[in-house]
């Protein structure tokens, strides 16, 4: 180990000399969409939706739960600000960005009401979250509709 010593000092202000001389180019940071949208509902708005759903059907009784379901509302909203770097490409563009911003702000304040415990108005702001969701799909022909609580079981329904 010893022997190696003066060999790691000298590359290491090899290195440094290197560095020196080339400073590294400074990345520029640039949001770039990778997957496709459908990807995105998938993946994030429906599993996410889900989720939420799951876990507001009854009054969450324990502490992580509502944590998760904070998270899981959340993650709905950056999903937002993930779709707002797909917009369609000829035109709707504007209205895109609108439901967007609209899904976003109707996730923060889910968010906002779970992590109060606020049970009946978390409920109600799903709903509400469903139809932004819904608002999106009309307006750009998407032939999917989000029905919250309705497709679970006639017996575990709670309205
Ligand atoms: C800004 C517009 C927009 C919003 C808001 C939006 N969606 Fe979508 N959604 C789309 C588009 C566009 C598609 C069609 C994607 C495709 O097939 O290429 C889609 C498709 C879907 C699909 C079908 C995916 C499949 O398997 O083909 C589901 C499920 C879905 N969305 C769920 C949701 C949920 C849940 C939310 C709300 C939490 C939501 N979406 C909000 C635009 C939106």
């Amino acid at each position: 180990m010893s022997t190696l010593r003066p060999l790691v000092i000298l590359l290491l202000f090899a290195g440094f000399a290197f560095a020196q001389q080339n400073p590294p180019a400074r990345p520029t940071p640039k949001l770039e969409a990778i997957a496709e949208t459908k990807l995105l509902m998938q993946g994030l708005a429906q599993a996410n939706f889900k989720g939420l759903e799951r876990l507001l059907e009854n009054r969450p009784q324990e502490n992580q739960a509502w944590i998760f379901a904070r998270g899981q509302a959340l993650l709905i909203g950056e999903t937002a600000n993930l779709l707002m770097l797909r917009p369609p490409q000829k035109q709707g563009q504007e209205a895109w960005f609108e439901r967007s911003i609209g899904l976003r702000n109707q996730a923060i304040s889910l968010a906002q009401l779970i992590a109060n415990k606020d049970y009946d108005r978390s409920k109600a702001s799903l709903v509400a979250l469903a139809n932004s969701c819904n608002r999106c799909h009309q307006q750009f022909r998407v032939n999917v509709q989000i029905a919250p609580f309705a497709d679970l079981e006639p017996g575990r329904r709670t309205e």
